[in-house]
């Protein structure tokens, strides 16, 4: 079993509303739970990237109106493997497969369309559930690099 593992999934949850100063608590928090999996500090690097971009997108781009909530989620499977789950019940992205391609934003000017790009880069898997109205749940996995090498 890989270290840091479980038989079971070890999940944590937060939950905050979308406000700029909060989008520092979720990426160290989600980093701290991950250190207990052999990521290196590069990866761990790269966790708290999306966790980031994750969380600001729901800051910037979910709540129109003004703050509103937001949950992560983190799991540890029993696979080793670390899960990350950003949900928000604002606005939701009409166009998800457009709204994943480099350099599309619809805030031109202020952002530059990347957030999504960084976390499929540095994830080994991302999925992005929204629809207009629905709210928006991105989910991305990704398993330490050194426990793959030492599987073989
Ligand atoms: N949680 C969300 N709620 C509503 N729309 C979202 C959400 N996350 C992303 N989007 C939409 O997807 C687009 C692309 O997101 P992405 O993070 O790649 O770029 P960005 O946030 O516009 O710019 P950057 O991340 O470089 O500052 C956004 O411009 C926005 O329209
Ligand atoms: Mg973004």
């Amino acid at each position: 079993m890989a270290h840091g593992a479980s038989a079971v999934a070890n999940t944590v949850h937060l939950e905050f509303p979308s406000l700029p100063e909060n989008v520092g608590f979720a990426r160290a928090a989600v980093a701290l739970f991950a250190s207990r999996l052999d990521f290196t500090l590069d990866e761990l690097e790269e966790i708290k990237v999306a966790v980031s971009e994750a969380v600001s997108n729901v800051v910037v781009h979910a709540y129109p109106e003004g703050p509103g909530p937001v949950r992560v989620e983190a799991t540890v499977t029993p696979q080793g493997e670390l899960v990350v789950r950003v949900a928000d019940q604002g606005r939701g992205i009409e166009d998800v497969a457009r709204a994943c391609e480099a350099s599309f934003t619809t805030r031109p000017g202020e952002h530059l369309g990347l957030g999504l790009t960084f976390i499929n880069e540095y994830a080994d898997r991302l999925e992005v559930n929204s629809a207009p109205g629905q709210g928006t749940v991105v989910t991305f996995t990704k398993r330490p690099q050194m426990a793959a090498v030492h599987r073989e």
